[in-house]
């Protein structure tokens, strides 16, 4: 079977055999698929789409080109279970989500990614930590799971290889907006990390790449159905990122949300509490720690309120190589902007709209993200007190506190946040924080 007669074959619309795409993902990862062969099937598939048989046998054959954990040698006395999201802006759930999991007696190999255009990553809000390390070797990921509960670290080379160059082409041939493709790598990767079960935070609005609900829900349905064909029980749910999740937007900002939250220190953001909660019962409920996600959510609740999940925190932080006392002295190890100023609102009214995507490519120019992959971050710029949707403002009162690396930086983030958010005489109706649970 030659490559080009299965890339022509996707390209007239046939559906591919198992057969096929198994030579497909073997050849993207032993390199006998030319560049131009890998881009010329990523644009098939991105015109031509995928049947979900297609896409479980993809997902397959991209996780066959590496190892799986397997977690059963360790004996855990609880389950394996992961989140992963889509992808917002100031989503900072997953640092207080795997702690709260792991107090609940679930194991969270977290294996999370950098930030990708105005999104930010885990990755880059974890290296903001003076000392983390988060590409440890796999027998300390390992030993951190299995002693603190969770532990969040980088992609690492062995896990579904022919994702990463399959990722590479389509990052440079347009080809990254195929939810084929989406749904094959994300799975991929969970597969190979050998979940016991996954719960999906599948994004939607303007801060997310499913912009709209109908995307979303294509998304959260392929992967709910692609993943439990492929043998891993998931479960998605759709929220809203039509704002910014939480208060604060940049990696070091977004770490100290983190902690702030973990420890009961001032008010939780209660959004950001609504997502973190829900997907925290569905875990608990998806390893069959709970009877349902609500009996779940209380037990994550208790975890939260009693410091437990803080605790696990701080433990995962010194086991990964920072600080032994970062909980009590987070700011110590963290970098602060030289240049701190107040972003205001031009005249008053209610926030009726905020572009979130605008938002985090503000952030992305602070120089809180890359514009382009080998770029560095800045950890410690970004936008903290960011203001909700809906809240009433008066001319000169604060929309945001931008962190600058210079002055010229801040005049510019604070004109691309101002345009980002939208003023009106009267506030619009909310949206619910949960839009939409997608079970098998
Ligand atoms: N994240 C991934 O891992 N892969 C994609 O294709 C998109 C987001």
């Amino acid at each position: 079977m030659l490559p080009q007669e299965i890339i022509r074959n996707k390209r007239d619309g046939r559906e591919l055999s198992g057969e096929e795409i198994a030579l497909i993902a073997r050849g993207i990862h032993d390199g006998s698929l030319s560049e131009g062969q890998v881009a010329a099937f990523a644009m098939a598939v991105f015109f031509r789409g995928m049947t979900t048989a297609e896409r479980v046998a993809l997902t397959k054959g991209l996780t066959a080109s590496g190892i799986t954990l397997d977690w059963t040698g360790l004996a855990l006395p609880g389950p394996v279970i992961d989140k992963h999201s889509s992808g917002g802006v100031g989503d900072k759930v997953s640092l207080m989500l795997a702690p709260i999991a792991a107090a609940c007696g679930l194991f969270v190999p977290m294996i999370s990614g950098r930030g990708l255009g105005h999104t930010g990553g885990t990755l880059d809000k974890l290296s903001a930590i003076s000392g983390y390390d988060v590409r440890p070797d796999i027998a300390t990921f390992r030993k951190v799971v299995r002693e603190v509960g969770c532990a969040i670290i980088g992609q690492t080379d062995d896990l579904a290889p022919a994702d990463r160059r399959l990722y590479a082409t389509r990052d440079v041939t347009a080809t990254v907006e195929s939810i084929p493709l989406i749904v094959s790598s994300i799975l991929s990767k969970k597969i190979a990390a050998g979940l016991d079960g996954l719960v999906m935070d599948v994004k939607c609005g303007s801060g997310a790449f499913c912009d709209t609900e109908s995307m979303a829900r294509d998304l959260a349905e392929s992967l709910v159905a692609v993943a439990n064909q492929a043998g891993l029980p998931t479960v998605a749910l759709i929220s809203d990122m039509d704002r910014v999740l939480g208060r604060n937007v940049g990696n070091a900002l977004e770490v100290v949300e983190a902690v702030e939250y973990l420890k009961g220190e001032g008010t939780r953001d209660p959004r950001l509490h609504a997502v973190t909660l829900a997907l925290a019962g569905e875990m608990i409920a998806l390893g069959g720690l709970a009877p349902s996600p609500a009996a779940g959510r209380a037990r994550a609740e208790a975890a939260l309120n009693d410091g437990r999940a803080a605790d696990i925190f701080g433990r995962m932080v010194a086991a990964l190589g920072g600080p032994d006392d970062f909980l009590e002295r987070s700011n110590r190890y963290l970098g602060h902007a030289p240049v701190v100023r107040p972003c205001t609102a031009e005249r008053s009214g209610f926030v009726a709209g905020m572009n979130a995507r605008d938002v985090g490519i503000a952030v992305v120019a602070l120089g809180g993200g890359r514009a382009h992959a080998d770029d560095a971050v800045d950890p410690a710029v970004g936008l903290t007190e960011v203001v909700d949707l809906g809240a009433p403002v008066r001319a000169g009162s604060l929309l945001c506190v931008v962190h600058a690396a210079t002055d010229a930086d801040a005049e510019r983030a604070i004109a691309l946040v101002r345009a980002a958010i939208r003023i009106e005489d009267r506030a619009l109706p909310e949206r619910p924080m949960i839009m939409q649970r997608i079970a098998r």
